[in-house]
């Protein structure tokens, strides 16, 4: 078990693990790979055997961290994976002088709600028909 920065070659695995998940964001491997080279942005991987099953991306500039994707292998949800990358990803926000967080998530994506909500996140907003012009987006944040 092991927590570590996202590498150029991780993208086709993090774009696969996200694949197997709908309520995450899609950026495909392109995109993925885009996003690791990115000096805004930080992925931080969950590795199980030598294999990643989980990750979190985000984006930080001028002391606002946003949370951009996050995503666990169904077959590995449920043991505490999302908890620690995100609890992971802001103590790091907030070593690197990072003062606030913010994401949005699907009004209906109540196991994410529920993650964001242990952390210490709470409902800061709302983008009504944001999702494909149907589910309302909830905009959390925190301060840290
Ligand atoms: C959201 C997600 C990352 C959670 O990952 P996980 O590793 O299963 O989460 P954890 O095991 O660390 O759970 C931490 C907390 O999240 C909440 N939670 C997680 N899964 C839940 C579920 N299915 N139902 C209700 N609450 C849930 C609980 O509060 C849980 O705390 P608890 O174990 O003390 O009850 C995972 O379900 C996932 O990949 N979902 C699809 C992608 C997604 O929704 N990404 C976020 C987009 S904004």
């Amino acid at each position: 078990m092991k927590m570590r920065p996202a590498r150029p070659l991780d993208a086709a695995r993090l774009a696969y693990i996200e694949s197997t998940q709908p309520m995450s964001a899609h950026w495909g491997e392109k995109g993925m790979a885009g996003e690791i080279a990115n000096a805004a942005s930080r992925i931080w991987c969950w590795e199980e055997d030598g294999e990643i099953v989980g990750f979190l991306a985000l984006r930080l500039a001028a002391g606002f961290c946003e949370i951009l994707n996050l995503a666990v292998l169904p077959a590995a949800c449920r043991k505490g994976i999302g908890f620690r990358l995100l609890s992971h990803a802001l103590r790091n926000v907030r070593e690197s002088g990072g003062t606030a967080v913010t994401l949005e998530v699907n009004v209906r994506n109540h196991p994410a709600i529920a993650l964001y909500t242990k952390a210490g996140l709470t409902e800061t907003g709302r983008r009504e028909k944001f999702y494909d012009g149907k589910d309302d987006a909830l905009i959390m944040g925190a301060d840290l």
